[in-house]
């Protein structure tokens, strides 16, 4: 997909320029706050999209115990490359590929975390009715930022032209999205503390 291999570069190119590779000390107390809301359990296997460097991962690799899982996914190789420096353990898992196909089987997953990744997602639909095939019932999608959907927006619309265009759509296209891949809106805030969405994987006898 043309829109994803223009992305890889870009994020390719972040990463050779040694950005997002750390948080920033500002960035800390809302990742510890994040860290409270998800509630990871030991034996939890998640699944990261977007997980770039590892930033992240690294640190809720510490919440999992042997029994439980984490598969980073990222477009770009070198974003994959730096995640892998961070030597987590074996059930701690990179790979280089779009979430539009997630190489796991149905009702896999306890928890989807995406964390600052979500308006750069091409072709929303598939992914969000990949996650709704990857999440076990009862599992939860995340999808979090620090900012708010304004402040992340006018972000964007700074930066060059391969991600210029990458926003967060309006809260109702939003939950329509949400809503119609298979899941239930539990938590929806935008405010000058983050962008948060919880959205539990519910199933009928007819999925
Ligand atoms: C802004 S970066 C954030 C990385 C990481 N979550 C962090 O906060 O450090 C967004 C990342 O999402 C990745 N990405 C975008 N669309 C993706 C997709 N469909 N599948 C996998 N990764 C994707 C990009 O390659 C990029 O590394």
């Amino acid at each position: 997909m043309l829109e994803e291999k223009i992305m890889k570069k870009y994020f390719d190119q972040c990463v050779e320029r040694s950005l997002m590779v750390e948080f920033e000390p500002e960035e800390k107390e809302g990742v510890g706050k994040l860290l409270s809301r998800w509630q990871i359990k030991a034996d939890d296997k998640i699944l990261e999209p977007g997980c770039g460097s590892g930033r992240l991962t690294k640190v809720t690799a510490k919440q999992i115990g042997s029994q439980g899982e984490i598969l980073g996914m990222d477009l770009s190789e070198g974003m994959i490359g730096r995640a892998k420096l961070h030597r987590l353990p074996n059930n701690i898992e990179f790979r280089v590929g779009t979430v539009r196909a997630i190489p796991k089987p149905e009702e896999w997953f306890d928890k989807i975390i995406c964390f600052n990744v979500f308006p750069h997602f091409a072709d929303l639909v598939k992914i969000f009715s990949e996650f709704a095939r990857v999440l076990k019932s009862g599992g939860e999608l995340w999808i979090n930022h620090l900012k708010s959907r304004e402040k992340i927006n006018s972000f964007h619309e700074r930066l060059g032209p391969e991600v210029n265009k990458h926003s967060i759509p309006e809260n109702e296209e939003v939950i329509k999205m949400i809503a119609g891949a298979g899941f239930e809106i539990m938590i929806f805030e935008n405010n000058e503390n983050g962008y948060c969405v919880k959205a539990i994987r519910v199933r009928n006898l007819s999925n």
